[in-house]
């Protein structure tokens, strides 16, 4: 059997859109930019890397609590978060075609014997890095060299478009219609999707869809402490859907306008926040390689100052060498973020700048806050230290997209030694179908062997029962689906009672007592 065709990205694209894990939203009527459904795969993938986060951060732990707030929240919280004026990506249209592009995606690459130098021809391409930016000129040199009248030999030299402004903006083309000069500088876009509450559509009403879930986390601080008998230090876990205007949504699951956040808040004394930041680094990070993110494709890196958002002390983004990554690349999974006593603080005070390196009141021209906060107090009385104080934050933030679409890159496997050579290598604890239950062929009695064993086993886990088909065309669609466990009933299974076991991985098999397959699965899934 030949390799599928296409490049690694490609390829895991159309298996999740043949086999049901993701289709783009509203695909019928051709579809809607920065959207996906899941399907019947998909929903059941993220969901169990939903429930293992909840179970593993939330019911295993006696320091963490659960909270499922509004999507639409009082609008001052966005003014005093900072969102209201500060999420925004900086923006760049083509005056011609009216498309629009985010700066930081944008690079010009010069083409010449001598780039740096004298530049023959300057092309502008969305793309990820410097790296990707020529990659994708190798690959699209044919069309540019007719273009632009280019010479075989050349040499690429490729500029971030946004920081090479000067000689960059009269002097490149549109990415996508192609027009020379057409771009227009750079400009503030906010991020946040406003919407309007009640029936008069006017500034008063208006309100967004929520950019993130963790700012529902801190209005909440309070009302957490005075109902639970929880004491510091303690966390507050919340997932559920956030909605971002996305310049550019891209790479599939990557980077979409709606999308799903695990986010937990953990509160702490200040003089304990970098242990706890450090804690929370280390533990997040190994739960990604305990659900099978081990093949040296994660990583965490620490961000430089000049990286660090306006409230952080220090953040480490646990990033994932995505597929369609250039070679060394990795992108962002999860950030984990020390956000000090900013939330709580802003909330209490009204919007804080920083100044100076401290925090301080953000004042407009006629000394008064531009945000005013809620006024309510949000400090912590500590029984044990008879302290009171404004706890700090740890903040591991993941995107449960992101999560699911690192595990799917990672199943992914192409073994060419198999009559059907692409497989999913889910861990089982996320694998979409836990095992299915074959009759080798549906008569002589099989049926009614594996009837019972399927419905033991659908009892307690997703489980299938296929008789259709030659049994090595069952096993492939299992494999696809990623199931890490096969059962199959044969003429041996009415003599002695035994069935047999395949492993997806190895396809080794193995036969068990048909009164232990429950057992079996308990074994290597666990609950
Ligand atoms: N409360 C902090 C916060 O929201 P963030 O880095 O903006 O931080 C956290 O987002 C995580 O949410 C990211 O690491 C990523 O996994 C996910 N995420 C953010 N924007 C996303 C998007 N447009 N599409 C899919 N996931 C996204």
């Amino acid at each position: 059997m030949a390799t599928p065709a296409g490049n690694t990205m490609d390829r895991i694209v159309a298996l999740c859109r043949r086999r049901g894990f993701i289709f783009q939203s509203s695909e019928i009527y051709g579809g809607i930019n920065g959207f996906w459904d899941y399907g019947p795969l998909g929903v059941e993938l993220k969901r169990n890397i939903k429930e293992a986060w909840w179970h593993d951060m939330v019911h295993a732990r006696d320091d963490m609590v659960g909270l499922d707030c509004a999507i639409i929240m009082h609008p001052q919280v966005w003014k005093v978060s900072g969102h209201y004026d500060l999420f925004s990506d900086k923006m760049v249209d083509c005056r011609e075609c009216k498309a629009r592009f985010r700066a930081d995606y944008l690079y010009g690459v010069s083409i010449s014997p001598d780039p740096e130098n004298a530049p023959q021809a300057v092309v502008t391409f969305v793309a990820t890095s410097p790296e990707d930016a020529k990659i994708q000129v190798e690959a699209n040199w044919k069309k540019i060299k007719k273009q632009h009248a280019l010479l075989d030999e050349h040499h690429l030299y490729a500029y971030p478009w946004l920081h090479e402004l000067e000689s960059m903006e009269g002097n490149s083309n549109c990415p996508s219609c192609g027009a020379y000069g057409s771009l227009t500088p750079p400009r503030d876009f906010n991020l946040m999707f406003e919407t309007y509450t009640g029936a008069v559509r006017d500034e008063e009403n208006k309100t967004f869809l929520r950019p993130e879930t963790a700012q529902g986390i801190f209005v909440n601080f309070k009302n957490v402490c005075d109902t639970t008998r929880i004491k510091i230090p303690f966390g507050i876990a919340q997932m559920g859907k956030s909605f971002r205007n996305e310049i550019t949504p891209r790479n599939f699951i990557f980077r979409s306008r709606e999308f799903e956040q695990m986010e937990i808040e953990f509160f702490c004394h200040p003089d304990e926040s970098n242990r706890w930041y450090e804690y929370w680094r280390d533990l997040r990070l190994k739960w990604y390689v305990d659900l099978g993110l081990s093949s040296g494709r994660l990583r965490l890196r620490e961000h430089g100052k000049e990286e660090l958002s306006h409230y952080s002390c220090g953040t480490s983004d646990i990033e994932y060498a995505y597929p369609f990554l250039a070679e060394g690349e990795f992108g962002e999974l999860e950030g984990v973020a020390h956000r000090g006593d900013f939330d709580l603080r802003s909330h209490m005070e009204g919007k804080l700048a920083s100044q100076d390196g401290k925090l301080v009141l953000d004042v407009g021209p006629d000394g008064k806050p531009r945000f005013k906060g809620s006024g309510r107090d949000l400090t912590y009385f500590d029984d044990e230290r008879k302290q009171r104080y404004v706890p700090h934050v740890i903040e591991p933030s993941a995107g449960a997209d992101r999560a699911t679409l690192a595990f799917i890159c990672e199943a992914y496997t192409v073994d060419e030694s198999r009559p059907s050579p692409e497989l999913m290598k889910f861990h089982p604890r996320v694998a979409p179908i836990k095992a299915a239950v074959f009759p080798l062929v549906a008569k002589d009695g099989l049926p009614e062997i594996a009837e019972p064993i399927y419905r033991e086993l659908r009892a307690r886990w997703p489980v299938q029962y296929d008789a259709k088909q030659s049994i090595g065309k069952r096993y492939a669609r299992m494999d696809e689906a990623g199931t890490p466990f096969c059962f199959t009933i044969d003429g041996q299974s009415k003599a002695d009672g035994t069935v047999t076991v395949r492993d997806r991985d190895t396809g080794r098999q193995e036969r068990i007592d048909k009164s232990h397959c429950s057992q079996y699965l308990a074994d290597r899934i666990g609950r």
